[in-house]
């Protein structure tokens, strides 16, 4: 398959106005994306767990347009607000899938966003945001070209939201994606994520997400600049192909749930993505002495309870406290009891695995 797959027959069907509406959930990535070439192409394999609690819901009007006009109408509300600030943003996404929803030119459109957790609250909102927008544009493709089928709708929603944000590819299906060739997984693909195609052990079922929010800020380190810093770097070979390799033992993991080998993998898998950063020109630090104090505490009860409890982190200072739902009590009254202070204002979100994203 190429990019060439996901340009459109001349539609069947016109279509005047309307609104289509779609929620979609952010991921967190198991093995991460970290670098990427050509047009928001992974260096590397990921795979990422679905995430539920965690959304955008997007709503997006549109009209046709009588007059030809060269530039897109677009307006951009959050939270009912005028975003204006937010809308070269969509520009540019729009400029980068005209190619592919060659509609985009004939209307006008207004987007009304919102997410389920705090702007503010350091979670990346690109992989929920930017899916939800991909969603709502494919589903008015889908209308003008009755028929198409729901593989190549979850393929193609993901293709555009790829081109929004690499991350944003895995948050259309659930509870597992995998975005990037990978020799060992059928069907894995640059151009888009899949569904991991493989059944799963049950010890991965509704795996649960505790966000411990340590610092709400805006990112020190955008994506993008964090991307760039991998060109140049000294390890970048090393590892893209580290991640490569944690991929493949984690397949057997997931498998045969084996939760000590999925823990190591995991929490190596995020303090390769600081080292990264760490190790760059510029470098970055982007823990905070919570951050370290949180993974201290998680590891000094995994040692003293038989917990299979781990961490892992995102480009940022949040930690992501990971566990099997069978556990999920137990880890709450941890959490409550000994994390919980190291999070600003005591906040923190309670998620877990989802299936992705659906139409409202
Ligand atoms: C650290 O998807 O935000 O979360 O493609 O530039 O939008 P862009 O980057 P983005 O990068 C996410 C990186 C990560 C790891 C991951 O989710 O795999």
């Amino acid at each position: 398959m190429t990019e060439l797959s996901f340009i459109p027959e001349p539609y069947l069907k016109k279509l005047d106005k309307g609104s289509v509406a779609w929620r979609s959930p952010s991921n967190i990535a198991l093995v991460k994306y970290w670098g990427k070439y050509g047009e928001q192409l992974p260096k590397n394999a990921s795979i990422s767990f679905t995430l539920s609690n965690c959304y955008t819901k997007t709503t997006l009007w549109f009209e046709k347009r009588t007059t030809e006009v060269s530039e897109y109408e677009i307006e951009l509300y959050l939270d009912g607000k005028r975003e204006e600030s937010f809308e070269p943003k969509i520009l540019k996404f729009f400029e980068r899938i005209k190619r592919y929803l060659p509609f985009l030119h004939d209307y006008r459109f207004r987007i009304k966003t919102s997410n389920s957790f705090p702007h503010s609250s350091g979670i990346a909102s690109s992989a929920s945001g930017m899916s939800a927008i991909a969603l709502c544009l494919l589903k008015m493709e889908r209308e003008m070209q009755p028929g198409m089928t729901e593989e190549y709708f979850n393929e193609k929603a993901s293709f555009l939201a790829r081109l929004g944000s690499g991350s944003a590819c895995r948050s259309i299906e659930g509870p597992l994606v995998v975005w990037g060739e990978h020799p060992e997984i059928e069907g894995s693909s640059n151009l888009f994520g899949i569904k991991f195609p493989y059944a799963v052990h049950e010890n991965f079922r509704n795996y649960q997400d505790t966000i411990l929010l340590v610092d709400k800020g805006e990112k020190q380190v955008s994506s993008t600049l964090g991307h760039d810093l991998m060109h140049d770097h000294p390890f970048a070979k090393q590892r893209f192909e580290q991640a490569k390799d944690n991929l493949s033992r984690l397949l057997p993991v997931l498998k045969d749930g084996d939760l000590s080998i999925f823990i190591e993998i995991v929490e190596s898998e995020a303090l390769s993505l600081h080292a990264m950063m760490l190790t760059s020109t510029p470098y970055f630090i982007l823990m905070k002495p919570n951050t370290l104090e949180i993974i201290n505490r998680i590891w000094n009860y995994r040692k003293e309870k038989t917990s299979k409890v781990c961490f892992t982190l995102d480009a940022g200072a949040n930690v992501h406290v990971l566990y099997p739902e069978i556990e999920k009590e137990a880890i709450l009254d941890f959490i409550k009891k000994e994390l919980v202070h190291f999070c600003k204002n005591g906040e923190f979100i309670e998620d877990h695995t989802g299936l992705g994203s659906i139409e409202l």
